[in-house]
């Protein structure tokens, strides 16, 4: 196996505290020293002056939409994307067809993501058969399974019926699993296709209210604490939402919740033109909310940065606004967007950023391999310039998808080399051919 020295770069890890310039030893898999001058025979050499080490981005919100779509991603291509972005772990969605609701279907997801071997590929399990919120999926073979699911959700949908919500809470208490929601209350959304208030009137579009998705939350918050279950809270994008979960954290509640790049740096004015790669779900919201995301990022109340990567075929999203379905791509442009609008704008130290994108969804999902960098743990890292501009082109992803509402936006820190399990599966800012399928 290869030996590298990674030499001179700024360190930052914060699960240890460590941010200094210092030199990373990488062989046989492992990180092997961190320090000056570790004894390094035989290793290659990366220069990292100028640059940032730091432990593997971990996406816990990713759509790889195989099994089904392989025609908009497959896990091999989104395991590339992820690999581009500087992740080195992302957990797949359950909306697939078939629907990640057992045993069989986690376990293929989980094998193919072992086969493309450029990130480690979890699997989220759907909490109802067929996510149609009515009978209680195999949660405990999906546990028991080699895929060893700990985080379940019906995500694309929320769980409408709320006994099926508390049951399901239950039965995953028993064992420490993660009920992770999708927080929008169908009879309120119905219809609706972007955030309702000032705009969706200008623009003559059906809105989706706050409070469909700040019910839901709520009304999770309860029941996680009735039933004792872990909860978190997908893609958080209203002000109530956050205030929910800051006083439900405060009370004790075991509720964890994340944002996305998408809803930290846009609101409802990218659809002034109808562009529909600013579809998503939840919607685009004001800056008030916007700014309450931010907020949230900052105190810790929302811990997690997670991308929603959400691929869509060219020729369902560019038709007419209202028939295009709702989703972005992100893996590859998180970090970037973290940087320039929370890092730069002075929201959140690098280490927090590096914090919300990697220790802390490694944390939530109990990755001891993942989210930190541990002499003698496994390599996994990334590498990027923090500095350096560049100009988003979606010719350029290594995703099968183009669906972003980024292109053509010009942003600060760029990935370098990404390390995964000690193989350099990321060169120069190019997934390594022989790692590519
Ligand atoms: O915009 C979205 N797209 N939100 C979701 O929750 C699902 C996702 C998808 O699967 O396309």
């Amino acid at each position: 196996m290869s030996r590298y020295l990674i030499s001179g770069g700024r360190v930052v890890d914060p699960a240890s505290g460590t941010d200094e310039v210092a030199d990373v030893f990488v062989a046989d898999g492992s990180i092997a020293g961190i320090g000056r001058d570790p004894a390094t025979a035989d290793a290659e050499v990366v220069d990292a002056s100028g640059l940032v080490v730091a432990p593997g981005l971990v996406d816990m919100h990713t759509h790889v939409r195989e099994p089904g779509r392989e025609d908009e991603e497959t896990i091999a291509t989104a395991s590339a994307a992820a690999a581009a972005g500087g992740y080195t772990a992302v957990c797949a969605m359950p909306n697939t067809d078939p629907v990640a609701d057992t045993a069989a279907v986690v376990e293929k997801v989980w094998a193919l993501g072992r086969e493309a071997g450029l990130v480690e590929v979890l699997a989220a399990g759907a909490l109802s058969r067929g996510l149609a919120g009515e009978k209680m999926a195999d949660l405990g073979e999906m546990a028991r399974s080699a895929a060893r699911v700990r985080i379940f959700t019906d995500d694309g949908h929320g769980v409408q019926n709320a006994l099926f919500a508390r049951r399901a809470m239950e039965y995953l208490a028993a064992f420490d699993g993660i009920y992770a929601e999708h927080c929008e209350d169908a009879a309120l959304a119905a219809g609706g296709q972007m955030h309702e208030g000032d705009r969706s009137a200008e623009l003559g579009l059906r809105g989706i209210p706050a409070a469909a998705e700040e019910l839901m939350a709520e009304r999770d918050i309860a029941l996680a604490k009735i039933t004792g279950c872990r909860l978190h809270l997908l893609h958080v994008s209203t002000a109530g939402t956050v205030d929910a979960v800051r006083r439900a954290r405060a009370a004790g509640v075991r509720v964890t919740a994340e944002a996305t790049p998408h809803h930290f740096t846009l609101t409802d004015d990218a659809l002034t033109g109808y562009d529909p790669n600013a579809k998503v779900n939840p919607p685009l919201r004001s800056e008030a909310d916007r700014a309450a995301v931010i907020a949230g990022l900052v105190d810790g109340t929302i811990g997690v940065i997670a991308t929603d990567h959400a691929p869509h075929a060219l020729e369902e999203k560019d038709v007419e606004f209202q028939y295009a379905p709702p989703g972005l791509v992100g893996l590859e442009t998180a970090l970037a967007l973290g940087i320039s609008e929370l890092v730069v704008p002075g929201h959140l130290t690098l280490a927090e950023l590096i914090d919300r994108m990697s220790a802390a969804p490694a944390g939530i999902l109990g990755l001891e391999s993942q989210g930190a960098l541990r002499t003698g743990g496994p390599a996994n890292l990334v590498v990027f310039d923090p500095n350096v501009s560049w100009t988003i082109d979606p010719a350029q992803f290594h995703s099968r998808s183009r669906n972003t509402p980024f292109g053509g936006r010009t942003v600060t820190g760029k990935v370098v080399h990404t390390f995964f399990n000690g193989r350099r599966v990321v060169r120069d800012g190019a997934v390594e051919s022989e790692a590519l399928v």
